[in-house]
């Protein structure tokens, strides 16, 4: 999804969930801001346009929106909202590293423009200013939330990096790579949400976890279809690192030529450009379009307890985790 896409379309949740959370959101950017500073120039920087990259600030407007009106700590809701972007700028940071990334959100990335040892540096400074956000808070609770879901996110790398160029990834496990990697820190947003607001967790978390692994089979998916103007990288960027999504692992099914394609093989974007047409024109993208729709309207079916208009933009939050890609 483009920056301005991504804006408006959380300008729209904003709006439906009314000043409070405008007033929230500003706050969390604000600390935002202020966090990669006192570390040296480089460090800031770096650090400093990772934040300023853009974004959706998805995971942050999780946390505030799972709090509602009954926020009983709203430093700490400001700060776990802060803590949990963080998380999810230093496992991309790190990401990046680790695909050998030029671009992410269209622009160069830290490994690209300051090289693995600032990328690493940045991702661990990142990181680290993470958990520092939650110490005011004296949130055991919170530590372990986000401690959890930060393992979580590494397990679900590794994962990852142990299947590239299998093609007998079975669809259980990649899902449960999309749970480990993405969905557990959209659950661990929900939790903190609830626990800033001092109430038990209704089923906010499984509605969190829900929709995080919606959103990165339609992240899977958008690999595929592009553009690359709206992407920010070229299209079959899985392809060529050898990760095995579930667009590709569909459309084998579907095609003889793409089941007997050793990944290996495919080498430069024109090529990876020629196989996400062919997973397209097999009908594998709509598929997981529907599984990513699916699983969006089982989380609005967790949303029964919750109040009225909390439910309401959540609900939209929900639904723009794969309407970015209609
Ligand atoms: C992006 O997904 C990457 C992740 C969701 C997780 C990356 C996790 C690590 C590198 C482990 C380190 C973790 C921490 C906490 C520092 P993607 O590769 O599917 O999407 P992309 O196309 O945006 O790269
Ligand atoms: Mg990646």
């Amino acid at each position: 999804m483009s920056a301005t896409a991504g804006a408006s379309a959380l300008q729209a949740v904003i709006a439906a969930g009314g000043p409070e959370l405008g007033g929230l959101m500003a706050e969390v950017e604000d600390r935002l801001a202020r966090l990669a500073t006192g570390h040296g120039a480089e460090l800031a920087r770096y650090g400093g346009d990772t934040i300023s990259a853009g974004g959706k600030r998805l995971r942050p407007l999780l946390v505030c929106l799972a709090a509602g009106d009954a926020v009983v700590d709203r430093a700490l809701l400001v700060r776990a909202a802060a803590a949990i972007e963080l998380i999810h700028a230093a496992s991309l940071v790190h990401d990046d590293v680790l695909d050998r990334s030029p671009e992410r959100r269209g622009r160069p990335t830290v490994v690209a423009a300051g090289g693995p040892t600032m990328a690493l540096a940045t991702g661990d400074l990142l990181f680290s200013r993470a958990f520092a956000e939650l110490v005011p808070s004296g949130s055991v609770e919170a530590v372990r939330i986000l401690s959890r879901a930060s393992s979580a996110l590494v397990t679900g790398e590794l994962m990852q990096r142990a299947d590239a160029y299998r093609t007998d990834v079975s669809l259980e496990r990649y899902l449960e790579r999309c749970r480990l990697k993405t969905a557990v820190l959209f659950r661990a947003a929900c939790e903190l949400g609830v626990l800033a607001a001092g109430g038990p967790p209704p089923s906010l978390g499984e509605f969190g976890e829900a929709i995080g692994v919606a959103f990165q089979i339609l992240d899977d998916v958008l690999d595929v279809s592009g553009p690359p103007e709206r992407t920010g990288k070229p299209r079959g960027t899985d392809l060529l690192d050898g990760t095995v999504t579930l667009p590709f692992v569909l459309a084998r099914e579907r095609d003889p030529e793409l089941a007997a394609l050793d990944l290996r093989t495919v080498r430069g974007t024109e090529k990876a450009a020629a196989v996400c047409d062919r997973i397209a024109a097999s009908g594998a993208l709509e598929l997981c379009r529907e599984r990513g729709w699916a699983m969006v309207d089982a989380a609005k079916g967790l949303l029964r307890d919750i109040d009225r208009r909390r439910a309401t933009v959540l609900a939209l939050v929900a639904d723009g985790v794969v309407e970015r890609y209609a």
